[in-house]
């Protein structure tokens, strides 16, 4: 089963999105493998966003990402990453579809709400850098 990895970020935390933005991937029908509410260490943040090292806001990313709790989470279902970026919207929420997390709840492009993989191999990579295995759930063959 396809998995990605997202994260409400501080902002959203703060702004008491979490309930919001959990409710909707639930109702689209994803499965929640795993989630915590953390404090992410400099070093996670440094590693998490190491693609972006060269950028010259990559020190306000990392700060902004470690200034207050985010809600990590593992998703899983269908088709899960592509969708969920569709979901989330577009970076920049000027750019964000009307109804997407980011066209609802984002004004500017460092504080816009929440991070999705963009791919399998980041999923894979991100999720290793936050989850233990042993802390995603297995589901039984209901649903
Ligand atoms: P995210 O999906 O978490 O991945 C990288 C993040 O970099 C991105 O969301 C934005 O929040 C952030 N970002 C991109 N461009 C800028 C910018 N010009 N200034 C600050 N943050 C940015």
């Amino acid at each position: 089963m396809e998995k990605t990895f997202l994260m409400v970020k501080p902002d959203g935390v703060q702004r008491n999105l979490v309930g919001e933005i959990v409710a909707r991937f639930e109702k689209k029908g994803f499965q929640l493998a795993g989630a915590k509410l953390m404090n992410i260490p400099t070093e996670l943040a440094e590693e998490h966003y190491g693609e972006h090292k060269e950028r010259p806001f990559f020190g306000e990313l990392v700060d902004f990402i470690t200034s207050g709790p985010v809600f990590a989470m593992v998703w899983q279902g269908e088709n899960v990453i592509a969708t969920a970026r569709n979901m989330m919207g577009a970076t920049n929420p000027k750019d964000s579809a009307p109804g997407s997390i980011r066209g609802e709840f984002g004004l500017t492009v460092g504080k816009n709400v929440i991070h999705g993989s963009d791919s399998p191999e980041s999923a894979e990579r991100e999720i290793g850098l936050f989850f233990k295995p042993e802390e995603l759930v297995q589901y039984n063959k209901l649903m």
